[in-house]
């Protein structure tokens, strides 16, 4: 079997550019020994955390880490059968050879009236990481004002739909007025522009009784400021910092623990690979019981081509995605 994959090709200074990335031939040879099988990647995820860890990566040889949903084309693995629907973490390829130590999650049962790109979406990490953020960690109850930070995006247009569904005002923040239409759409009561309008003055306009919760994607200043607006005894959940991502130089931020002694908040980081695999049965369950439900719909931005996973991720870094950013293959 000949793949592809895409490797570290140049340190990222700033914003990732496309000469950072190499495409790279691989052959797998087609024996397969016990236990192993062959399978090609049918969508491609495209995450933030993939620029995050990249201190980590060995420039000319780290293949780009990333997710994919893939189809089980040969195997000599009873547990995972030919035609079987994985998630699989395996990099940027598009097809490899596995003994069943890089899946992820089995995904063969996706239901069929939803798509099955949502293998990827609402029903991989993006799903997992917004549901077990907002029952696990925010708890929020009929009547909360959530506030929802980076909410035009893959994670965020998922905590929107669930905190809606459990009776929540949710508020949005997002880059453009085209954003706030779309998080509109998916279900949020409002959202605004955090380019164009300040945390104290959109929040004022939006939940002049403050917040209750908020579901943090970005960090920075940003969400220092959102702590001033927050009501006594608010909980953050800190999913993720992508506004620094990018930074060359350390973020900086104003310092958050008056006001957090002051209002009795709390602040609760969690992640896919430590907090989340304990509950990622009963998650699935209960995202498939929403999507069933019609409650919870996969709004994704979608591009194609293996070559064009670079400019996909470099665009969704600098806000180009409305919804989950996958590549079809
Ligand atoms: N804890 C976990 O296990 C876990 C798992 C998955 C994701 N995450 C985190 O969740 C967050 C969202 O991930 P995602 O996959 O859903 O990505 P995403 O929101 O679909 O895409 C990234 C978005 O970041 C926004 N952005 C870029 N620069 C920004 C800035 N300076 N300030 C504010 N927003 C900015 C852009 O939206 P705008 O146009 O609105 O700026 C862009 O669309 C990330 O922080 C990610 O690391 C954490």
């Amino acid at each position: 079997m000949k793949v592809r994959q895409i490797i570290y090709a140049a340190k990222f200074e700033g914003s990732p550019k496309e000469s950072d990335f190499k495409i790279v031939d691989e052959d797998l040879g087609d024996q397969l020994k016990e236990n192993e099988f062959f399978y090609e990647a049918i969508y491609i995820s495209c995450d933030p955390y993939v620029r995050l860890l990249s201190d980590s990566y060995i420039v000319g040889k780290t293949t780009i880490p990333g997710y994919q949903l893939a189809k089980v084309l040969e195997s000599k693995n009873p547990k995972f059968p030919s035609d079987s629907i994985l998630v699989m973490n395996v990099g940027w390829r598009t097809g490899g050879k596995s003994d069943g130590s890089d899946v992820w999650y089995d995904r063969t049962d996706i239901p069929k009236n939803v798509p099955m790109s949502a293998g990827v979406g609402i029903f991989a990490m993006t799903g997992l990481t917004a549901y077990y953020g907002v029952n696990y960690v925010l708890k929020p109850k009929a009547g909360d004002t959530i506030l929802v930070s980076g909410s035009a995006g893959a994670v965020g247009t998922v905590v929107g739909q669930l905190a809606k569904g459990m009776g929540c005002r949710v508020i949005g923040s997002c880059g453009s007025m085209e954003k706030i239409k779309f998080v509109k759409s998916v279900g949020f009561d409002d959202a605004f522009n955090y380019k164009t309008e300040s945390v104290a003055e959109g929040l004022k306009r939006l939940a002049p009784k403050g917040v209750d919760l908020y579901f943090d994607n970005v960090g920075g200043s940003f969400s220092s400021a959102v702590l001033e607006s927050m009501n006594k005894g608010g909980r953050v959940a800190c999913c993720g910092a992508v506004s620094s991502y990018n930074s060359k130089v350390p973020a900086q931020a104003p310092v958050i623990q008056g006001t957090m002694a002051l209002n009795s908040l709390s602040l609760q980081g969690f992640n896919i690979f430590d907090d989340i695999p304990a509950y990622a049965d009963e998650i699935y369950v209960a995202l498939k019981q929403w999507a069933g439900e019609g409650k919870l719909k996969q709004h994704e931005y979608l591009t194609s081509g293996f070559e064009s996973l670079p400019s996909t991720f470099i665009g969704m870094l600098r806000g180009k995605n409305f919804g989950k950013t996958i590549v079809n293959m």
